[in-house]
């Protein structure tokens, strides 16, 4: 049964399509991973569209974007086939993405650091706990220190959310990548965002080990 991790933010533009598609390329070297887009909007998508183009040149990613009543068998069906499957969500907990949080083993909430973020991010992160689901949050386009980051970082802890130690920061390895259809991790795996990826993919792994 493949590891199911859904990435979820009420708040639009937090990144958590980048996030699934850089997780799911650092991952798909060495495992079979699928990418199940339940949001609307299909940005995913658009991303493993353009992928496709590129042919072999790339480790595959399978690709589903079925949502509605068919969710719940199609996440059992894409579960028993994969060994990673990660979930990319819109940006609010509607019924499906309900459905994804309470099958993952992970949900992670990327927020930018500024309390309007970390507010957005209560309700996932509420929902998360009601489903006994483990949730982290991640600091993307986070400054290396900033009094903000400090701020979002001391009231994270407050509430008692989860942060992730790894962080990404603002890079347009990110944007450049994902309008290639690849992660960091291929477009320029020796960059920043590369590694950054990789180090955050380390601290999952011993998180849902
Ligand atoms: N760390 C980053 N560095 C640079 N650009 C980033 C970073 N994270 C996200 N972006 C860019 O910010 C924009 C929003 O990111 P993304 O689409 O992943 O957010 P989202 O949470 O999926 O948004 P939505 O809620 O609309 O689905 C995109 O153009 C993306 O390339
Ligand atoms: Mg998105």
């Amino acid at each position: 049964m493949a590891l199911v991790i859904t990435v979820a933010q009420q708040k639009g533009g937090a990144g958590k399509t980048m996030l699934a598609a850089n997780l799911a390329a650092a991952m798909a070297t060495d495992r079979r991973v699928c990418l199940l887009d339940i949001d609307p909007q299909r940005s995913l998508k658009r991303w493993h569209e353009i992928r496709g183009k590129q042919g072999r040149a790339l480790p595959a990613i399978t690709f589903s974007d079925v949502s509605g009543w068919r969710l719940r068998t199609e996440l059992e069906r894409l579960m028993a086939g994969h060994d990673v499957l990660i979930v990319d969500t819109p940006p609010q907990v509607d019924t499906e993405a309900k459905l994804a949080i309470r099958s993952a083993h992970l949900v992670l909430v990327p927020l930018q650091p500024s309390p309007p973020d970390l507010w957005a991010a209560e309700g996932t992160v509420q929902l998360a706990r009601t489903e006994k689901r483990p949730a982290r949050l991640v600091l993307n386009r986070a400054p290396t220190s900033s009094k903000l980051r400090t701020t979002v970082e001391h009231d994270a802890e407050a509430a008692g959310y989860a942060v992730m130690a790894n962080t990404l920061g603002n890079r347009a390895g990110f944007a450049n990548a994902f309008a290639q259809g690849m992660g960091a991790v291929e477009a320029a795996p020796k960059s920043v965002a590369a590694q950054e990826i990789l180090a955050l993919l380390r601290e999952i792994e011993g998180v849902v080990a």
